[in-house]
């Protein structure tokens, strides 16, 4: 079966680097399942498709190779990890998120992808809908000004400029759109131990993690 633990919270709670860190310790394989949203939104926005279509969307998915390795994530083959991270992709990504028909087909990717394996996967719906029989799941969570001065900095630091108030706007507008869509929106599982990030190092969280994992 494979033991899988479930990472769930809003944009910036941390989600992604302690998957990371922490599937390196415990050599699991980590799955960012965002980065497959938003590597199926970056060919949306270069095909031009019309986001009301959703024939064409469908089509489009079904037609599409999404592959996640060493921390690279591959549309049709091509390397766009950094590609994914642009504000167009940010902007459109819950919109097209938000579609059940699109939602359905990713959902059973991630569960082929999981198969047997023992797995981290991160998200907004993993603890809910990809894995609700997941062994743990945590869901992550930080103020919104420190998430948002999270990212800004992520940003600075790859020497774009980054402005704090806009971003801090965006990441209210996704986490909105996420909270309130119909279906799978955010929201934390019955069985989830929420742990909040504010004022915590990704390894104290790391660390928190594996001790709630017991003798797994
Ligand atoms: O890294 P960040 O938290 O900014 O976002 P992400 O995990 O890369 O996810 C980008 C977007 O994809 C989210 O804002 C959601 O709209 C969507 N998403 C989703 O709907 N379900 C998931 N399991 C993961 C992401
Ligand atoms: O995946 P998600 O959007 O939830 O967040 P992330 O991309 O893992 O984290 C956003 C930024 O916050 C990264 O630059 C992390 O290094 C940083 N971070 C932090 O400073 N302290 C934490 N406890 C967790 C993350």
């Amino acid at each position: 079966m494979g033991y899988k633990i479930a990472i769930d919270g809003p944009a910036g709670a941390g989600k992604s680097t302690v998957a990371k860190s922490l599937a390196e310790k415990l050599k699991f394989v980590y799955i960012d399942s965002g980065a497959m949203y938003r590597a199926f939104t970056l060919k949306i926005i270069k095909k031009k498709i019309n986001v009301e279509d959703k024939n064409a969307l469908i089509n489009v998915l079904m037609t599409t190779n999404i592959s996640i390795a060493d921390d690279r994530i591959y549309l049709d083959n091509v390397d766009v990890t950094d590609e994914i991270r642009a504000r167009d992709v940010d902007k459109l990504v819950p919109i097209i998120s938000s579609i059940p028909e699109i939602r359905e087909i990713m959902v059973n990717i991630q569960k082929n992808i999981a198969k047997h394996k023992d797995i981290i996967m991160d998200g907004r719906d993993i603890g809910t809908v990809v894995f609700p029989d997941a062994n743990l799941k945590i869901f992550l969570t930080a103020s919104i000004e420190e998430r948002a001065k999270r990212r800004t900095k992520e940003i600075r630091d790859k020497g774009v400029c980054a402005n704090y108030e806009d971003i801090l706007l965006d990441m209210k507008k996704r986490d909105e759109m996420d909270s309130n869509r119909p279906v799978s929106p955010l929201q934390i599982a019955n069985d989830a131990i929420v742990i909040d990030t504010t004022n915590k190092t990704v390894e104290e969280i790391v660390n928190e993690i594996i001790y709630l994992m017991g003798d797994h």
